[in-house]
């Protein structure tokens, strides 16, 4: 198809503005103000869409939300996240080091370790911290399901726990459980159904000629505002434009998608690569397809838990 921008309205613009690149991005190390004066809590995060977890709202570089933010957050190793809940879900997908979750039920915690491509789905309410145990960076994307998230509420601080009780999320002496996906114990089945491992995920291939592995809604963790899969799209593959009522969201894991976007007949496409990422808005028809030399892989989020509605055709 040939690629052509419109000039009413100006698609390329519109879609452009809808874009964020990797290079284009920084790290802010002051995006989390209860971090601040505790080293061991140590952070970065760079923002994609919405402010995440942070105060940084009014960031002229981050996309405006729709049903979830999502950011890139880099923790050095050593360093931990406090325990906290909040008023919606969040999930963690690790994309590179090992990422410790932990879940806390007053002063027992379980532990898990994701590797990447896993992913922590947190429940609304549940307590978690994340910590890296590592010898390298764990880079994780983390999504909040609201367009304004209220802040963290902190359940095990170091600024009212003593250091090392924070550290293990609030976890007393011997009271640390690794996640045993076989237990009968609630708390394990509970966590158990949030996480979602790649290496365990079988692909649901489509008609149009991609795979789908299920992470968040039907057939992953149960979703609370949005759901998500991870779109295996092999190297030629492509669907015909569709819509939806809800914005949707490419986050790209690897190899290069192409994205096309569509308006009264005229077509904008761009080439998204590794960690560039898309926000599709409501109404808006649009397509991906793979003219890379590689298979990609992105993941697909959407602003509704609802089962997906969508019939995609193969282009
Ligand atoms: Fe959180």
């Amino acid at each position: 198809m040939q690629a052509t921008a419109g000039n009413r309205p100006d698609l390329r613009a519109e879609m452009n503005g809808s874009i964020g690149r990797y290079e284009d991005k920084r790290f802010d190390w002051e995006a989390f103000p209860a971090s601040a004066g505790f080293p061991d809590l140590d952070r970065c995060q760079m923002r994609y869409i919405g402010a995440g977890g942070s105060d940084k709202v009014d960031d002229p570089t981050t996309l405006e939300p729709g049903h979830f933010t999502l950011s890139i957050v880099q923790q050095p190793p050593g360093k931990y996240a406090a325990s906290h809940s909040h008023e919606c879900v969040e999930s963690f997908l690790a994309l590179g080091g090992i990422l410790t979750v932990g879940w806390a039920w007053g002063d027992e915690v379980l532990e898990a370790r994701l590797g990447p491509k896993d992913m922590c789905l947190n429940a609304i309410g549940r307590p978690h911290g994340f910590r890296n145990d590592g010898d390298t960076p764990v880079y994780s994307s983390i999504m909040v399901g609201s367009k304004a998230p209220l802040p963290p509420r902190y359940v095990c601080h170091p600024r009212d726990t003593e250091a090392a009780m924070a550290r293990a999320f609030g976890a007393a002496p011997g009271k640390t459980h690794k996640l045993q996906t076989d237990s009968e114990d609630h708390r394990h089945r509970e966590f158990a159904r949030h996480i979602v491992r790649y290496r365990d995920r079988k692909p649901d291939w489509h008609a149009a000629g991609f795979a789908k592995l299920a992470y968040i809604g039907e057939g992953g963790a149960p979703a609370g505002s949005y759901r998500m899969d991870l779109v295996h799209l092999p190297r030629s593959a492509g669907v015909a434009l569709y819509e939806r009522q809800v914005e949707d969201v490419y986050f790209v894991l690897e190899g290069v998608i192409t994205v096309g976007w569509e308006e009264q007949g005229r077509v904008h496409e761009e080439r998204l690569g590794p960690k560039d990422l898309v926000f599709n808005p409501p109404g808006r028809a649009h397509y991906f397809r793979n003219d890379g030399v590689t298979d990609a892989q992105f993941m697909l989020a959407v602003g509704t838990p609802k089962p997906e509605d969508v019939i995609f055709k193969a282009a």
